[in-house]
């Protein structure tokens, strides 16, 4: 793929997407039937580059993968994962490393973790932390521990209670991970109730596990265990759906219909947003359907949208709307694949829209209509959301040129086949 698009402004959008398999459950289905003895079959997993990361690394550790056709079957050696003689190519993906630090953790033997230049930047002390706490050696560069990654995992690690301090699902999952192979059970905390699949999938793999939910937050508690071999059924990616519910409301004249999704109320914060903003959107077992909308302002905290994947799309939904939109308690954005925190106000700002921003917070000054939105040049950085995000910026109002873009192969290979088939 070419590294630089000119999109062009589409009279109208009709059309149905199907969005590829859901990436946080595509990651955990091959890292718990790598950790499980025997063979595991797994259905619509995700084709991008972060999970096929995920797959090799957990192949160098000694699981066997095949495919045919839609599905992947993968066996988890009888004695158990190994350490690798070569470095874990943890590509541009975020979840593989972190989740992959909890495992190697339990694995005896020096892991090499090392990632692009995106993943490069991104502090692994967040994982470190609890994880030296049960009994694995980190070391990486400077404070705040970026890649490349020494880790010497351990057979005799301990179980630990932890507060995660800023709500992660990448670090609750690490320790998790790494808890099942700990002498005794591992209590994580979190204030904001992130993602759950770590926690539902492995309890359907056999490992008890325990969830209470108190307040906005939720506390786990995972007993040490090996996984049994599953049947995995991935389902469409929500926070790829976002990027089409967006388009269908911004562009002034849509219908979008996206396959069926993940549902869970960790990861469709983005729908009620929309829905507040006075979007035409609907959500249900068939999938989500979008279709233009007048939008209005609205204020939005992280705690909506734990993990805040879907905030650059929604930036292009405040830069359509009439009003000033708050994107309050943000700060997480800056630790993304590239600093999204910038990244979302530069789209709208690129838009044509008034922006600005106070500490962890920032504003967007709508123009009411995606028809007036600025021609833009912008640069990726490396992130395939702010590919997405100004793709559909681009194509409901008029144009734009985005360098960069083959770094959407991290999560949506098809993504601009899929957005073209909507003209
Ligand atoms: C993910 C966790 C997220 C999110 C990422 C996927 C996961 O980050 O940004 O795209 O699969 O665990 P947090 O760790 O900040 O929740």
């Amino acid at each position: 793929m070419s590294d630089e698009r000119q999109i062009e402004p589409a009279p109208s959008l009709r059309g149905e997407v199907r969005v590829p398999g859901d990436k946080s459950t595509s990651h955990r289905a091959l890292m718990i039937s790598a950790l499980a003895s025997g063979t595991s079959t797994i259905e619509g997993l995700s084709s991008g580059e972060d999970v096929a990361s995920t797959s090799t690394m957990l192949q160098s550790m000694g699981a066997v993968r095949t495919d045919k056709g839609d599905q992947v079957t993968l066996t988890g050696p009888t004695d158990g994962l190994h350490a690798s003689s070569s470095d874990l190519d943890c590509g541009n993906s975020g979840t593989t490393i972190r989740l992959m630090t909890g495992i190697v953790s339990g694995v005896e033997g020096v892991h090499t973790l090392i990632g692009d230049a995106s993943l490069s930047k991104r502090p692994m002390d967040r994982v470190a932390e609890p994880l030296e706490m049960m009994g694995s050696k980190f070391s990486g560069q400077g404070k705040h521990i970026t890649p490349p990654l020494k880790i010497t995992g351990s057979s005799s690690l301990v179980g630990i209670e932890y507060h995660v301090p800023k709500a992660s699902a990448q670090v609750k999952s690490a320790i998790i991970f790494a808890g099942l192979s700990a002498s005794g059970p591992s209590t994580v905390h979190e204030d904001v109730r992130t993602r759950s699949a770590t926690e539902d999938m492995l309890r359907h793999a056999g490992i008890q596990i325990e969830s209470v939910d108190i307040g906005q937050g939720r506390s786990v508690t995972v007993h040490p265990g090996r996984p049994k071999s599953a049947h995995w059924v991935v389902p469409g990616d929500p926070s790829q759906a976002a990027f089409f519910a967006v388009l269908g409301l911004v562009h002034p004249n849509a219908q979008i219909h996206v396959n069926s999704i993940d549902t869970s109320a960790e990861r469709i914060g983005f729908v009620s947003v929309l829905q507040r903003m006075g979007g035409s959107l609907s959500i249900d077992a068939s999938g989500l359907k979008a279709s233009s909308s007048k939008l209005s302002a609205t204020e939005i905290h992280a705690s909506e949208i734990p993990s805040v994947d879907e905030v650059p799309a929604l930036s292009v939904a405040a830069a359509a709307a009439t009003g000033v939109t708050s994107f309050l308690d943000m700060g997480e954005l800056r630790l993304k694949e590239s600093d999204r925190f910038e990244g979302s106000m530069r789209i709208a700002s690129l838009l044509g829209c008034k922006v600005w921003s106070e500490g962890d917070d920032f504003f967007v000054e709508g123009l009411g209509d995606a028809t007036l939105f600025h021609d833009f040049t912008i640069d990726s950085g490396l992130d395939h959301r702010i590919v997405m995000s100004s793709a559909v910026a681009a194509i409901s109002g008029n144009g734009g040129k985005i360098t960069g873009v083959s770094t959407v192969a991290s999560s949506y290979p098809n993504f601009f086949e899929h957005l073209d088939s909507l003209r």
